[in-house]
């Protein structure tokens, strides 16, 4: 599919007004998405876990104009307060994706929207948020066009995601996502998220993430930025190239549920991710002390318990905690006796994979 088969033929229903709300989960990247061209096409391709109970819930409220607006006519209400430091972003997606919605001037909308998971916990919303929101417009569009096909539906809504946020393509369906041509992934593609189409052996269905929260609060350089220095950097194609192989190897591992060379892929991966932010021009770097406390305590832990549970890490210093279910109470006796001490004002978060967005 290219682009333009998202810009849709005519519509055959009015409507004038309306609600509809969505929510939709946060996801965690295996294989990691850094790097991007063009308009949000990925420097290479990731696989996500989808969460469970990090979510954003939102409602779009929407009512016709007797003449469509010259602008955007829109409010974004956050966790109950109007939120005007949101519009610019919320209007750089307008503009991007007004080619594939072109109802969006003919409306006034209304946006509102609220997180599962605490503002300050320093947990990215991006992802649940864009992909809510994606699904709310696709559902208005649904109602002006309601012979679109079930399957176009969500394959669009990852397409209009991914153009608020890459990740956010992601978090449209569950339980194991790749987004990004990949080689050897039929069905793959750069515009879009699909759900993993191979073998997925019965471990990871039903895995757990625990999340460590180091630091709560902004990140001091936002994920775009980190994308940005990927251009002309020293190891950018090398690491693209690892991006694929990583996936390929996933193959094998998913369909026998090998969880020691999984460890070692999403491990590597992580770390990779913070050694691009460390050699990037200029370098940063986003772990502080008590994640490398961590992930010292989890690799002696885990020669110590012979248990699985692996670390992996976002564009932040938080931890991610993945580990299988029938390891659940060991893990969490592990994390209440020597990660807890770690974790800003000993705050963590339990969540699991999920099956994907839901309406409401
Ligand atoms: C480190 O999706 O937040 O979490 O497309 O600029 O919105 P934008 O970036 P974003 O980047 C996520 C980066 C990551 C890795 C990942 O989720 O794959």
């Amino acid at each position: 599919m290219t682009e333009n088969d998202f810009v849709p033929a005519a519509y055959t229903h009015s409507i004038q007004e309306g609600f509809v709300t969505w929510k939709a989960p946060s996801n965690i990247a295996l294989i990691k998405y850094w790097g991007k061209t063009g308009t949000q096409i990925p420097a290479n391709p990731s696989i996500s876990f989808t969460l469970d109970g990090c979510a954003t819930t939102t409602t779009l409220k929407y009512r016709k104009m007797s003449l469509p607006n010259e602008a955007f006519s829109f409010e974004i209400w956050f966790e109950g307060s109007l939120k005007n430091a949101f519009k610019p972003k919320i209007e750089t997606f307008f503009k991007r994706i007004e080619t594939y919605l072109p109802f969006l001037k003919d409306y006034h909308i209304t946006i509102e929207t609220s997180n599962t998971f605490p503002h300050s916990s320093g947990i990215a919303s991006s992802a649940s948020g864009m992909a809510a929101l994606a699904l709310c417009l696709l559902d208005l569009e649904k109602q002006l066009y309601p012979a679109m096909d079930p399957l176009f539906f969500y394959k669009k809504a990852s397409f209009i995601a991914r153009l608020g946020s890459g990740s956010a393509s992601r978090s449209i369906e569950g339980a194991l996502v790749l987004w990004g041509a990949h080689q050897e992934t039929r069905g793959s593609s750069d515009l879009y998220a699909i759900k993993y189409p191979y073998q997925v052996h019965k471990v990871f269905e039903d895995y757990n993430d625990t999340i460590l929260l180091v630091e709560e609060g902004e990140k001091q350089v936002s994920s775009s930025v980190g994308h940005d220095l990927m251009q002309g950097h020293p190891y950018a194609d090398r690491r693209f190239a690892q991006a694929h192989e990583n996936i390929s190897k996933l193959k094998d591992v998913f369909a026998s549920g090998d969880l020691t060379e999984f460890i070692a892929i999403v491990e590597s991966e992580a770390l990779t991710l913070h050694a691009m932010m460390m050699t990037s021009r200029p370098y940063y770097l986003l772990m502080k002390p008590n994640t490398l406390s961590i992930i010292d305590t989890i690799w002696e832990f885990r020669r110590k318990s012979k248990t699985h549970v692996c670390f992996t890490l976002d564009a932040g210093a938080n931890v991610h905690l993945l580990y299988p279910e029938s390891e659940k109470e060991e893990v969490i006796q592990f994390i209440k006796d020597e990660l807890v001490v770690y974790c800003e004002n000993g705050h963590y978060i339990c969540d699991g994979i999920g099956l994907g967005a839901q309406k409401m």
